[in-house]
């Protein structure tokens, strides 16, 4: 990528299209294309090409999904995984049509078996069931891989794939019922602080581990990966350190200064015990995350704050 080179990132308005946004113009890149989801549904097919032909970039991240919790995945079964696969196979498509030199799909850990060995290596993928709840979701994560996979087989696009653990960051979704673990906590902690309520109760036993990767780390990660990797196989992309969540509700109660208790409901269901990438084809590659998870805490907490109460 040069840094006069057209670049389109696909949902540049959330939480990973925006840090990879900032990482670009950080670093000199100057045009970067961009349309919100009112201005192309990537789910339309003709309006999508339309827009490639148009614009045609050069380099593409296709960060734009559908994306939620486990609530919201459950809920919303058919639509994650229709809107997932229609916007994917939409851009991967319009990418190989108009020659794009380089596209990046971000996936997801889910995509690997609900019972697959800890650490979760590349190649544990396609071999065992998926978790239920979030099935639908990983299945158009994968069908994703496998396009990329397949227009570099038939067409030798260099269609590259990327696997994010859990992540968190500016501008994440803090919604009551749809958002993920850690923006679920920081909202918890901060109501109670607020409310003066004398616990919080944390659901589970608080033993599951869990990792978390700020997002400006990822962008980082994206832009080294767009720079530096041209292979067929897919790269996860995570710290490889884990952490109860109790541990974890006890670093957000440290960092919205909450004064009260913390307990656990164990009437509750746990999860998989233990959800961790394992990274050591990225720390070959040569890129490790920079961000301790307490200074990003601190900066999501911050941006919450800022942004999001308002
Ligand atoms: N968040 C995580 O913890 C996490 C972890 C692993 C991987 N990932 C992956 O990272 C990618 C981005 O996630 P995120 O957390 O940044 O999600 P996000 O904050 O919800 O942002 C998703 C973006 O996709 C766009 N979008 C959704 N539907 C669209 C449509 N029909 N047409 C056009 N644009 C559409 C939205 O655009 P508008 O704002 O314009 O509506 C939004 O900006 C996803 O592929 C996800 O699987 C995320």
């Amino acid at each position: 990528m040069n840094k006069d080179s057209k670049i389109y990132i696909a949902g540049h308005r959330g939480m990973v299209g925006g840090a990879i946004k900032r990482a670009l113009e950080k670093r000199g890149y100057t045009i970067i294309v961009t349309r919100t989801s009112a201005e192309l549904d990537l789910r339309k097919q003709e309006s999508v090409a339309e827009f490639f032909a148009l614009e045609k970039p050069e380099y593409v991240f296709l960060a734009a999904a559908k994306v939620g919790g486990i609530m919201a995945n459950n809920t919303y079964r058919a639509e994650f995984l229709y809107d997932n696969l229609m916007i994917e196979a939409n851009i991967i498509h319009s990418a190989y049509q108009q020659g794009v030199k380089k596209l990046m799909f971000l996936g997801s850990s889910c995509i690997y078996p609900k019972m697959a060995p800890q650490p979760l290596k590349e190649d544990y993928l396609l071999t065992g069931p998926l978790e239920p709840t979030n099935e639908p979701y990983a299945i158009a994560k994968i069908a994703g891989i496998k396009l990329c996979e397949a227009y570099r087989d038939q067409y030798g696009c260099n269609f590259i794939s990327v696997m994010p653990t859990n992540l968190y960051g500016y501008g994440d979704n803090y919604h009551p019922q749809n958002s993920h673990v850690l923006p679920a906590l920081i909202r918890r902690f901060h109501e109670a602080k607020e409310k003066g309520e004398p616990e919080v109760v944390v659901w589970g036993t608080g033993t599951p581990r869990r990792e978390f990767l700020f997002a400006d780390d990822l962008a980082d990660a994206c832009l080294f990966l767009m720079e530096h990797y041209n292979e067929r196989e897919l790269v996860n992309i995570g710290t490889g350190e884990d952490i109860p969540i109790g541990e974890l509700a006890a670093l957000v109660s440290k960092v919205t200064a909450y004064k009260g208790a913390i307990s656990f409901d164990t009437t509750r269901p746990d999860g998989t015990p233990r959800k961790l990438m394992d990274v050591s084809k990225l720390h070959q590659l040569g890129w490790q995350h920079f961000t301790l998870l307490e200074e990003g805490v601190q900066a999501a907490y911050q941006d919450f704050k800022q942004h999001y109460l308002r």
